[in-house]
């Protein structure tokens, strides 16, 4: 049945700046978000942990009954799924950090990426820079404290900024011209972002590479939903309810939102 919902995960509420960009580009399809922010952040946790996060989160939206689950969160991609696409009948749609288009445009051939330790010490990460960025230096930080901050809705703070400062220095001493977001929460850092960055620096994210894969692969697997109306979604949290609305500020109709208990 191809009314049934796209399911999208992440470790909290970063991915729902994917939800956006997919809700954006597929307003008919039905979705099931699931925000699993008692657990965040994954980019500190060891593979086997994330791995077995990315099982459970993809189970609960499984007994949903979804038809394809985007693993809205750059950790989880890196290392889990290879093992979710083995072991389960669905499409999945990863995250990986936009690191080939940021290659191919820049011109000072030095890219800054801002991922978790999770992702940057991933095998999946390695092959991405060795494969699509030859011939490019890339300046590598990891964004430990973000995602705490960012899902503690202080993404716009002086302590963003401070943190920020740290991260950005070697990046700019290297005169970066990309600046590529590697983690689904950080597309919240935007505004601080280019406040503290030059004007020629451009900063790049997955989000509407991952909606325009979505979609492709809804049709090549004949699962796209016929109806013209527009979808409905429901949101699940195992933190404070009020975290992720504020995410979804001005998305509020047809959207629902549910705490849940694990
Ligand atoms: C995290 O939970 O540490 C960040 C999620 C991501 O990598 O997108």
């Amino acid at each position: 049945m191809n009314n049934r919902p796209i399911g999208i995960f992440d470790s909290g509420v970063g991915g729902t700046s994917i939800w956006k960009e997919i809700n954006g580009l597929l307003s008919n399809e039905d979705t099931i978000y699931l925000a699993d922010s008692k657990n965040a952040p994954y980019g500190e946790k060891s593979e086997e942990q994330i791995l077995q996060l990315s099982i459970k989160n993809t189970e609960f939206l499984l007994a949903k009954d979804c038809k394809l689950i985007v693993v809205a969160c750059n950790t989880a991609t890196t290392n889990a799924i290879s093992y979710l696409r083995e072991n389960y009948d669905v499409p999945f749609i990863g995250i990986e950090p936009a690191i080939k288009p940021a290659a191919l445009q820049s011109q000072s051939k030095k890219v800054g990426v801002l991922a978790t330790k999770g992702t940057l010490s991933s095998s999946l990460f390695h092959y991405t820079s060795k494969n699509h960025a030859s011939g490019i230096q890339i300046i590598e930080q990891e964004g430990t404290g973000l995602v705490k901050l960012i899902e503690a809705g202080m993404a716009n703070s002086a302590m963003s900024k401070r943190v920020l400062e740290i991260k950005l220095a070697p990046m700019l001493a290297a005169e970066i011209d990309y600046l590529v977001l590697g983690c689904t929460h950080y597309p919240y850092l935007i505004p601080v972002l280019r406040e503290m960055l030059p004007e020629n620096v451009k900063i790049i994210d997955s989000g509407e590479a991952v909606a325009r894969q979505t979609k492709s692969v809804l049709e090549q697997n004949g699962l796209s939903n016929p109806s013209e109306g527009k979808g409905k979604h429901h949101f699940f949290t195992n933190a404070d309810v009020r975290i992720l609305e504020s995410f979804l500020k001005g998305e509020k109709s047809n959207v629902k939102t549910a705490f849940l208990d694990f």
